[in-house]
């Protein structure tokens, strides 16, 4: 179904509500189905948690992704590939060589004894064929889990481990910038501690020499000789697993987010067409790694489900130059650009001749993703980028929601800055008070929960269904929560304000506070920790880690600087680089209640610098702690 006029749009979310079944069954026919569904949706939210869609239907989704099109568009780009470095020579795809592509990757797994159902990491550079691996898993029903190549070794085992998986896709190395990392030692390092691994394919990138274990490793070009350019494509059941996608949430470990295979096509498919409002010769580029949900749906699935060009960018923004996005938007006539607010804050700080060097005549329409836009930024990307021409989609989703929710559909509903704008048909979203009872009206505020399910809703918590439930359905039964809070604005418009639970978004990255302090807690001089968001201009929001050193605290300046360098060292080998706190403060102590709790609201308020306001702390284990913490602040 396409979208194209505000009534349409009206009439479609009436239907989506009312009827559901009939809305979201016409949705689904016209995709391959190797067998049709008995029931369009089924499950419930509260107690179970649980939702099916299309349950009774057969399909693969490369099918729908690749095969479906090559009578019409075999010889149409699906791929474009603009590498790292701009003086290196693009690669571009075809369908046709897409599927042979995937097939063969696939031959290659199913060689190597992958079987339907087995869990694949794939930890990778932003190259074709991550994208190929990522739809080779797909093509023949293995369960891809790609993990995003700034991740640690420590990160790394920890998902292969709870994914219970048993083999690993990677390559020698990646380029990010001016510099080049070795990806398959990091790997090594990991795989150190998780003995089930029974084979790594190695994809060669950077012709590094890499250390190949016997028996374990094989190189995917040695591999591929042997592998055939067809593969038949597994047929799978609707709720089979597709993907695990690991999230930070309140508590200390990530979460494995599963998607299944018809629900999640049906709304990447509706989603991306009708947000994008997409044309047959557009070229969308979203900018986020596959590694990341946004690239999953938006980068991967959804373009290729609609039979688009999807571009992909191993590099960085600023490299060679800070006018590398816009480079590469008039060198492949980009039409469509999904990118992150913290990615349009670092740009505009820079002069702007690195945008007024290009035309950007071929850009249609913008978009946004991952966290709130604040005006500014969101007026400077209309002006310099989209020359006042170009709708901005706001878009405002979750890993869990396997697609956008809310979110303007591009020059047809309403596109207002810092307002993610009306819901998606299908998405019935609602403000709850603490108590869980809905707000009415509009010009409202409170925490934002969805009161139906949705064709690519989360259908699980790999390996633990109850942390999914306790999560997402028990907060408010009959309500899958969001952890964001947000405003229904005087138009019905919806402005996310952000979360409120223990998780930040840096540089729209989600991470739990708790699991960045497990991290800094692994450092054997630290006895304790507490880790606070703080408003930051480029990120969105930074790391702010108050630590109490075991040894109390360091006296010379020198001393500290060692210290803190010590603590980030810990949190890049535990998380990743991505997780680096942006300010260390040595305290003696954390403000407590007397039972023992920290109070993470006096923390956030000093590091957002409102010490004037702290509020009563008399009743606090010990209170001055409180101005020892006030004086030494960042
Ligand atoms: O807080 C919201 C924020 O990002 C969270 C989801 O993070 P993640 O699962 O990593 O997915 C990011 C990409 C979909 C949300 O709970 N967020 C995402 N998009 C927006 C946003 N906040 C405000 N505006 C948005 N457009």
């Amino acid at each position: 179904m396409r979208i194209r006029t505000l009534p349409e749009y009206h009439a479609a979310y009436q239907q989506s509500v009312e009827n559901p079944a009939a809305f979201w069954g016409a949705c689904a026919e016209p995709f391959t189905w190797r067998k049709k569904w008995t029931s369009v949706l089924g499950g419930e939210f509260s107690p179970a948690g649980r939702s099916t869609w299309f349950e009774g239907a057969r399909l693969n989704l490369t099918e729908n992704c690749l095969d479906r099109h090559l009578a019409t568009r075999g010889n149409k780009l699906a791929l474009i590939f603009e590498p790292n470095d701009s003086k290196t020579r693009h690669q571009r795809f075809t369908y046709r060589e897409l599927h042979q592509q995937v097939c063969q990757f696939a031959n290659v797994l199913l060689n190597n004894g992958v079987e339907k159902g087995d869990r694949i990491i794939i930890y990778m550079p932003m190259i074709p064929q991550l994208a190929v691996a990522v739809l080779a898993c797909a093509r023949i029903g293995a369960v891809h889990s790609v993990v995003f190549a700034g991740f640690s070794a420590t990160a790394i085992a920890d998902r292969v481990q709870d994914a219970e998986a048993t083999y690993v896709i990677t390559a020698d190395g990646l380029n990010r910038g001016a510099k080049q990392i070795p990806v398959k030692s990091v790997v090594d390092e990991a795989l150190t501690t998780c003995p089930a691994v029974r084979r790594v394919v190695v994809v060669e990138h950077l012709g590094w020499p890499v250390l190949m274990q016997a028996g374990r490793d094989v190189w995917y070009h040695d591999e591929a000789k042997n592998a055939a350019l067809t593969c038949p494509a597994e047929e799978m059941k609707a709720e089979d697993p597709l993907f695990i996608l690991y999230t930070s949430g309140s508590t200390g470990k990530p979460k494995g987010v599963v998607h299944s295979q018809a629900g999640y096509m049906v709304w990447a498919d509706f989603t991306f067409r009708n947000v994008f409002q997409v044309e047959e010769n557009d070229v969308h580029w979203c900018t986020a790694d596959i590694g990341w949900v946004t690239g999953h749906t938006y980068g991967l699935y959804g373009p290729l489900l609609a039979g688009s060009t999807s571009l992909l960018f191993e590099g960085v923004p600023t490299y060679p130059d800070a006018g590398r996005f816009w480079e590469v938007i008039d060198k492949h006539h980009v039409s469509i650009f999904y990118t992150a607010p913290t990615a349009i804050r670092s740009l505009m700080a820079l002069p702007l001749d690195n945008v007024l060097s290009y035309s950007l005549s071929s850009l249609r329409i913008l978009g946004s993703v991952g966290e709130p836009i604040n005006e500014e930024a969101w007026h400077w990307y209309d002006q310099h980028i989209g020359k006042s021409r170009c709708p901005i989609v706001d878009t405002w989703w979750q890993t869990e929601t396997g697609g956008i929710m809310i979110s303007a559909l591009a020059g047809i509903t309403p596109s207002v800055p810092a307002r993610a704008g009306l819901p998606l048909p299908g998405v019935q979203p609602v403000l709850l008070a603490q108590d869980g009872t809905e707000i009415a009206g509009n010009d409202q505020e409170g925490y934002l929960a969805i009161k139906a399910s949705w064709p690519g809703i989360i259908r699980t918590t790999w390996g633990d269904h109850e942390r999914a439930r306790q999560t997402y359905f028990t907060p408010y039964p009959g309500y899958y929560f969001t952890g964001d809070g947000a405003r229904r604005d005087a138009d019905g418009l919806y402005r996310i304000i952000g979360r409120v639970d223990d998780v930040i978004n840096v540089s729209g990255h989600r991470f739990g506070t708790a699991e960045i302090e497990n991290a800094i807690n692994q450092n054997e001089h630290v006895v304790e920790s507490a880790v606070v968001g703080y408003p930051h201009d480029v990120k969105g929001q930074g790391i702010y880690a108050y630590v109490i050193c075991r040894d109390g605290l360091p006296t010379s300046a020198a001393d500290r600087t060692i210290f803190e360098a010590s603590i980030i060292e810990t949190v890049v080998a535990e998380i990743g680089k991505i997780a680096k706190p942006d300010k260390i403060q040595l305290v003696s102590g954390l403000p407590k209640t007397r039972s023992g709790k920290i109070m993470r609201r006096i923390l956030r308020k000093i590091a957002e610098g409102e010490t004037e306001s702290l509020g009563d702390v008399t009743t606090l284990l010990d209170p001055a702690v409180v101005a020892e913490i006030v004086a030494g602040r960042k």
